[in-house]
């Protein structure tokens, strides 16, 4: 039997007896357990192959919610959940007692996050209910095996995480993401909010609702945003539209994700060609994946320009490509 439901309701009960929950959001599927279950949380981090000194992110109903997980709550993190929540936007506040060390592996801070995604929030809605808490969260990383491409739909999920998966695991099924690319991640514990991870709200939408650019860099550690991460199997190279043509033609069966006005070169397979950056990001992870599925060993991804979304796609492909031979 499959594990793909499509009942908030069920996934929330599922949740609240202990079990593991694949769920939809607007950036990527999250695999969740109930944050305050020390047990379930012990079981993500044995499903991705995680290691344990790489924090999950709480997901919650409101900011009201996230605030309850938080030691302190600085006005930056104030106004961009204002802003951008429900949104994908990931904030790194001081964390409160609550937040469990195997959540925040150990740090001082907690990352929080409200997600918009209507059958994510139906199942807190759900969850509020089962637990009468509205404070209540769900601890989810990105629902793939370490270091792999992040799923964006359930039948991913369940390609990638079924064999770690118990009885009693579901996964909810809310369609494609629409975002496609994880959360961007600002820390909010430094005078000056950070960047940690790009995404669809870029450095430029912080800046307007926070009043100074966010910096670079910071004092906390965000550890999945390792050098190498987002890979698949295949080869991943970085290419520009006016090098593709001219690839060394080794005995390699190559894939090509570029914009649509890109050409694909002949003996080469189209594995997407969006129109915007937008949805470059959407189709990504998928194209990724169908290189795989195709037993490719390598994939060319001619990037975006940079701005918006594209410097997010960009991050990925760099990260995915990490360790790739330059040809
Ligand atoms: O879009 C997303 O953010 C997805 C969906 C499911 O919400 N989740 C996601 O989770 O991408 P994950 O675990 O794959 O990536 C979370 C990132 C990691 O790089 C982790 O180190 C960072 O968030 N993180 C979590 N808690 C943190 C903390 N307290 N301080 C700094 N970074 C933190
Ligand atoms: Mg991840």
């Amino acid at each position: 039997m499959s594990r793909i439901v499509t009942d908030p309701q069920r996934a929330a009960r599922a949740l609240a007896d202990g079990h593991l929950v694949g769920l939809p959001t607007e950036t990527v599927y999250g695999l969740g357990a109930l944050a305050s279950d020390a047990h379930a949380i012990a079981r993500v981090f044995a499903a991705k192959g995680r290691p344990a000194d790489h924090p999950l992110i709480v997901h919650v109903r409101d900011a009201d919610a996230a605030r309850a997980w938080a030691h302190d709550w600085p006005a930056p993190a104030d106004a961009l959940a204002r802003a951008c929540w429900p949104g994908p936007l990931t904030i790194v506040v001081p964390r409160a007692r609550r937040a469990l060390d195997a959540v925040t592996a150990g740090q001082d801070t907690v990352a929080v996050r409200v997600p918009s995604h209507p059958v994510f929030l139906a199942v807190l809605d759900a969850l509020i209910e089962l637990t009468d808490d509205p404070t209540v969260g769900i601890a989810a990383p990105s629902a793939n095996r370490f270091g792999q491409v992040s799923p964006t739909t359930a039948e991913h999920v369940v390609e990638e995480l079924d064999a770690f998966m118990h009885d009693g695991d579901l996964v909810l099924d809310g369609g494609a993401s629409r975002v496609g690319v994880e959360s961007t991640i600002v820390d909010c514990t430094a005078k000056t909010p950070a960047l940690l991870r790009p995404g669809a709200i870029d450095a430029s939408d912080i800046e307007r609702v926070i009043g100074v650019a966010p910096t670079g860099t910071s004092a906390v550690r965000a550890p999945g945003t390792l050098d190498s991460h987002y890979a698949p199997h295949a080869r991943v190279l970085l290419a520009d539209a006016g090098t593709i043509t001219s690839l060394p033609d080794e005995d390699a069966t190559t894939g090509l994700v570029a914009l649509a006005d890109v050409p694909t070169p002949v003996g080469v397979v189209r594995l997407a060609a969006p129109r915007s950056a937008d949805e470059y990001a959407r189709m990504l992870y998928a194209a990724l994946r169908q290189g795989d599925a195709l037993g490719l060993s390598r994939i060319v991804a001619v990037p975006p320009s940079d701005g918006g979304i594209g410097i997010a796609v960009r991050d990925r492909l760099t990260r995915a490509a990490h360790g790739s031979q330059p040809t």
